[in-house]
């Protein structure tokens, strides 16, 4: 591939060029500050490489995305999420009898330890179910514990894909006062966390398969992205030599934020408000132009893509449909639809290269589906966990495996003496 050169203080360094399969190129500085006593400044890591990955593929410029070389297009009108969850994990669609061993053993593993309630009862009802994710999901290991050679990886892998959806539905009965509704084994993956959602015990629930349908196209758009800030953290956690039940607690709590997956329950909020002064979308970009204090586009924008986010595309597109078939007429779609527009048409937009991201419409959907707006982010996580299982795994069996350590360029005060003490 060729060589890049570096020249510095009269002296000339070369360092690899490498390839990835879809020809996109990076140069390997591992041997820079053994060479040359240099290392390299990338704050928010817009140009560094972590690792080499096998998973997911994005050209941010031209809106593609697809999971081991499927495009997100094809996957999203045929597949099921536990299918694109093994993809994603093990690199290859199941076989038939793969599926179904996958499939029951993804089911049989629903239930939580019985104390694992009790650790409920001590939030309050206003705890924010992003929160009891995370420390929720830390708090598997300690109900298994052990190390986690490959068939015991494997056994957690499908405990905390079985059990997180236990996890998020009994975080949101817990928030309104309901009993708990346990697991049933014979339905699938989404309509078991749809019937664990919105069951009570004093009635019969059928799950509709519309909204079945919804959650699994939404599950899917959200499995995998590449090295995002979660998946990174997850990584990371990894590296440490933690277990997988930590790394994705870790995942949950960097994907809270709102510039990340905590942007969806953002979006909602944001609408809200513009629907709430009068619904002019114009003011509101306007307002977002001018940067004023705590003003942004929700859902707009990213880091990789510079044209649309095909997640996005691929929502607005199902989100009408969902809306006919469930009967249902949400002001906020045609407001998000007409925001869009308008900053779409918008230079500040256009020259920045700002488009609608997945969270633009995925909340207006769950919106749809009777979903709370602060149970949004906890949607998120149960999508993003094939993608942060599938990378903690590659990054264990990966040979170039070391702790993730940062450097740092170093601005704090010089030596100074210390000399007694103030008190
Ligand atoms: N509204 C208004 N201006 C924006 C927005 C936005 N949503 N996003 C970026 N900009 C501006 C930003 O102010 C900057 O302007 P200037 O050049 O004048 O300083 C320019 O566009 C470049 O933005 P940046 O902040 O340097 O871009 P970034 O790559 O560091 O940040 C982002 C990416 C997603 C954090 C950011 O676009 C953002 O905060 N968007 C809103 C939150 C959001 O929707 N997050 C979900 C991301 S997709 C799902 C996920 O991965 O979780």
């Amino acid at each position: 591939m060729g060589n890049a050169r570096l020249e510095y203080e009269g002296k000339s360094y070369e360092f690899p060029v490498v390839e990835g399969s879809e020809h996109e190129k990076g140069v390997d500085i591992a041997a820079l500050r053994s060479k040359s006593g240099l290392i390299t400044l990338d704050p928010g890591y817009g140009n560094s490489g972590s690792c080499r990955s096998a998973i997911t593929f994005i050209d941010g410029d031209k809106g593609i995305l697809r999971y081991r070389g499927y495009p997100i297009e094809e996957i999203a009108q045929t597949a099921r999420f536990t299918e694109v969850a093994y993809l994603l994990i093990y690199g290859e669609r199941p076989t038939a009898q793969q599926y179904a061993k996958w499939k029951d053993d993804l089911t049989r593993h629903t239930l939580l330890h019985e104390d694992m309630k009790k650790f409920f009862e001590g939030y309050p009802p206003s705890a924010h179910p992003m929160a009891i994710m995370a420390a929720m999901m830390a708090s598997l290991s300690s109900f298994y514990p052990g190390n986690e050679d490959d068939k015991n990886l494997d056994v957690n892998i499908v405990r905390l894909l079985a059990k997180s959806k236990t996890i998020a539905a009994f975080a949101y009965k817990k928030s309104i006062g309901q009993p708990f509704v346990y697991p049933q084994n014979n339905l699938s993956w989404p309509a078991n966390f749809l019937r664990m959602m919105f069951a009570v015990p004093s009635e019969t629930y059928q799950v509709d398969p519309v909204l079945e349908e919804a959650l699994n196209l939404l599950l899917i758009l959200h499995a995998d992205h590449e090295q995002n800030c979660s998946t990174s953290t997850a990584r990371m956690v990894t590296s440490s030599g933690a277990n997988l039940f930590a790394a994705l607690s870790a995942g949950v709590c960097a994907l809270w934020g709102p510039r990340h997956g905590g942007a969806n329950e953002e979006v909602l909020q944001m609408l809200g408000e513009i629907r709430a002064n009068g619904g002019n979308c114009k003011s509101f970009i306007d307002k977002v132009k001018k940067k004023e204090e705590g003003v942004k586009l929700m859902g707009f924008g990213h880091r990789v893509y510079k044209n649309f986010d095909p997640r996005a595309k691929l929502l607005k597109a199902a989100a009408d449909g969902i809306f006919a078939k469930l009967g249902i007429h949400d002001p906020l779609l045609g407001l998000a639809k007409e925001l869009e527009e308008t900053a779409l048409k918008d230079s500040y937009f256009v020259e920045r290269k700002l488009y609608p991201n997945v969270d633009f419409y995925s909340g207006i959907i769950y919106r749809a589906m009777g979903i709370p707006t602060n149970m949004f982010t906890v949607m998120f996580v149960l999508g993003r966990l094939p993608g942060w299982i599938a990378h903690c795994r590659e990054l264990r069996l990966d040979p170039e495996n070391r702790i993730s350590r940062p450097r740092q360029i170093y601005t704090g005060p010089k030596v100074r003496k210390w000399e007694g003490s103030v008190g």
